[in-house]
């Protein structure tokens, strides 16, 4: 755990302040903490062998950098499977004017939960968890670190409007949110503005974030749901209450319509409201890549190869690049690009789902952070 909490305390700054956070390593293996989707300077970014040397037990490093731009972020360990063991947190940068009107807000921090996998208390070998591409199972859902039995409440007062920020730290989980009573408007996706869209439901994925706003004008208990979408069935759940409900819990069995049907969030119904997320310039460079799964393996491939073992991708500064990827296996990749921004449909973000079965998705950036950059599934 960060600092003896699950998921990790807070981290709350606003945008152009320097954060300093400093590292003490207590557990008994080298670590590193990633900024997940902040552009950080490339030696501040927290990858093993490829932006700093790990940091070994009893060991310190100190992380600096301006938090910019504004919007809902996550922080974890890069190392190994630390991040399902535990090592995560929300970090939010609030803007200096918010371009949505709010009167409250929660952080809502997805998660599936695994503990006491005995291999792992030995520390070293083999993290794999013997079922291959199927995965471990999950003992829980949980929403801020709680089980679907004992869930957080978020209470509100009618006619407030409420921003929600999702944030998807699960190692391994796709999650459909939905809140019953209410539907949900979609303003920012992973950290920046879009035009708000109203929806039933939104798929995150893992490493993804949205924020949304609810028109508290339904009075009562009601559930707020993450179901998962694949593999293992069961759902997260955090309850909105509000204050003078007469009800204090949700009435037994009460789903949100948005779960099993109803409009949901697809990231080309997302448009961005800052100029980059316009940018129509050609690229200068593309590259198409292919995902792809390997029978009789537990391997997953980037045009075949599988990191560290990887060629990698090399652009030059200022170049405007572009990245086509095909997925020609049967799991949906949330692919993530450390250190940019990319255009996606109308939309700027740094983590997209790669729908499976050939689903394909494009994004462009410009090469404006130089350094080695990890670009990666968010699946661990
Ligand atoms: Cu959350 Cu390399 O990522
Ligand atoms: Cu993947």
């Amino acid at each position: 755990m960060y600092n003896g909490r699950f998921p990790g305390q807070e981290i709350r700054v606003r945008e152009g302040e320097r954060l300093r956070v400093v590292l003490e390593n207590g557990v008994p293996e080298s670590t590193t903490v990633h900024w997940h989707g902040v552009p950080v300077p490339n030696r501040m970014d927290g990858v093993p062998a490829v932006t700093q040397e790990p940091v070994r037990p009893g060991e310190s490093f100190v992380y600096e950098y301006v938090a910019e731009p504004a919007g809902s972020y996550m922080y974890h360990s890069h190392v190994a499977l630390q991040l399902d063991r535990g090592l995560l947190g929300p970090l939010i940068i609030e803007e200096r004017s918010p371009h949505v009107d709010y009167d409250r807000e929660y952080t809502v921090v997805l998660d599936d939960l695994l503990t006491g996998e005995p291999r792992l208390t030995q520390g070293r070998g083999s993290m794999m968890m013997g079922r291959g591409a199927a995965g471990p199972e999950y003992q829980a859902f949980l929403i801020n670190g709680r089980p679907p039995a004992d869930p957080s409440l978020l209470e509100v007062r009618r006619g407030e409007r409420v921003r929600l920020r999702l944030i998807n730290p699960a190692s391994q989980t796709t999650f459909r949110v939905a809140l019953a009573g209410h539907r949900m408007t979609v303003v920012h996706a992973d950290s920046r503005p879009v035009e708000p869209i109203e929806v039933d439901a939104v798929l995150i994925g893992m490493g993804e974030r949205y924020d949304v706003i609810v028109e508290a004008g339904n009075p009562g208990a009601w559930n707020l749901v993450g179901t998962s979408i694949e593999r293992q069935r069961g759902s997260a759940r955090a309850v909105l209450r509000y204050a003078d409900a007469s009800a204090n819990a949700p009435a037994q069995g009460q789903r949100p319509a948005g779960i099993s049907g109803g409009r949901l969030l697809t990231v080309s119904d997302l448009t961005g409201t800052e100029p980059e997320s316009r940018i129509g310039r050609d690229p200068d460079r593309t590259f198409a890549l292919t995902l792809s799964s390997r029978m009789m393996s537990d391997g997953w491939f980037i045009d075949g190869e599988a990191f560290p073992e990887a060629e990698p991708l090399e652009i030059h500064e200022g170049e405007r690049v572009r990245v086509s990827m095909t997925n020609r296996s049967m799991m949906l990749h949330p692919m993530h690009l450390h250190g940019h921004f990319f255009r996606v449909g109308n939309a700027l973000k740094e983590t997209v789902i790669v729908p499976p079965h050939m689903g394909q998705v494009t994004f462009d950036f410009t090469a404006d952070n130089p350094g080695d950059w990890l670009f990666h599934c968010h699946n661990l």
